[in-house]
């Protein structure tokens, strides 16, 4: 395949992601040339015009790129700050970006259930389609609940022959949207707290900032940002940590306008 077509196409991929492949390029490469075959598509040139029409193509191309790997209970310590920051309110309203297969979504629904908040809901975004399919199924292997305490476990999951499946009272609690979050900026959502882990890793500087802007409008005032341990972004004039301990973990703070727009903001 012509080296610039792979690049024009890379590039193409992340500026609607974010996502970065530089360094997955042989991987990239391979699984152009695989959907080529399957598509009966002939020329790269051909591919990258069908992808840019974002045809269906597009979105069998990132279920093949993009990493949806979680699991359940991850930075556990995380939900457990968040269960505490969420006690004694009502109508809580929790977004999980990207939720990948589900797995951090009913994390989070599952422990606050367990502290008896019953006044809340989920919504869980991602971008891959075949991870949002899981999720809505809820059936999960073995190697995904690793971390689950037998007795949650068993409080929360039907064991089935090839697995378990969550539980009805839970699955009600989180709604699974397949989204991009660059084209959802202009939602009108208000949060308290926003999990967001895992998808700095792969994202480029210019559209983590964009995602904080977002983030920024999407936050209830004294609302949480909750990145992972790591996740790295240099510094954005509208969060501030919460706390030296807590390294990624951000409360939104004031911050006008024009300082927000992220193409106007230095290296910081
Ligand atoms: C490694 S998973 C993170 C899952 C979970 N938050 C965790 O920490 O375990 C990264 C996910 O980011 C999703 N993703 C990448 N770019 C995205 C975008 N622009 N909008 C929404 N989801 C995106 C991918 O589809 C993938 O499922």
């Amino acid at each position: 395949m012509r080296e610039g077509c792979i690049e024009r196409i890379t590039a193409f991929l992340t500026s609607t992601t974010g996502i970065t492949f530089d360094r997955k390029k042989e991987m990239v490469d391979h699984k152009l040339k695989e959907l080529m075959r399957k598509s009966a598509i002939g020329e790269c040139e051909e591919l990258y015009s069908r992808l840019i029409d974002k045809e269906a193509l597009y979105y069998a191309l990132l279920e093949e790129l993009l990493v949806s790997q979680s699991f359940f209970y991850r930075e556990k310590s995380d939900i457990d700050l968040l269960v505490r920051f969420l006690q004694k309110r009502s109508g809580i309203s929790i977004l999980s970006l990207p939720c990948a297969n589900g797995e951090e979504p009913y994390s989070i629904a599952i422990e606050l259930m367990e502290r008896k908040i019953e006044d809340f809901d989920i919504l869980a975004i991602d971008l891959n389609p075949k991870a949002i399919a899981k999720a809505k199924k809820g059936h999960y292997g073995a190697r995904d609940l690793r971390n689950v305490p037998f007795s949650i476990l068993a409080k929360y999951f039907d064991e089935e022959e090839e697995g378990y499946r969550i539980k009805e009272n839970v699955k009600k609690k989180v709604e699974f949207v397949c989204a991009n979050l660059f084209e959802q900026s202009q939602a009108p959502f208000s949060f308290d707290a926003i999990f967001c882990k895992n998808l700095f890793i792969y994202m480029d500087d210019s559209h983590k900032m964009e995602a904080l802007d977002i983030f920024h409008r999407w936050l209830k005032d004294d609302g949480l940002l909750f990145l992972s341990f790591s996740d790295y972004f240099k510094a954005h004039p509208c969060f501030d940590r919460i706390s030296k301990e807590c390294r990624s973990i951000y409360k939104k703070v004031e911050c006008d306008e024009k300082s927000r727009l992220y193409t106007e903001w230095g290296d910081g």
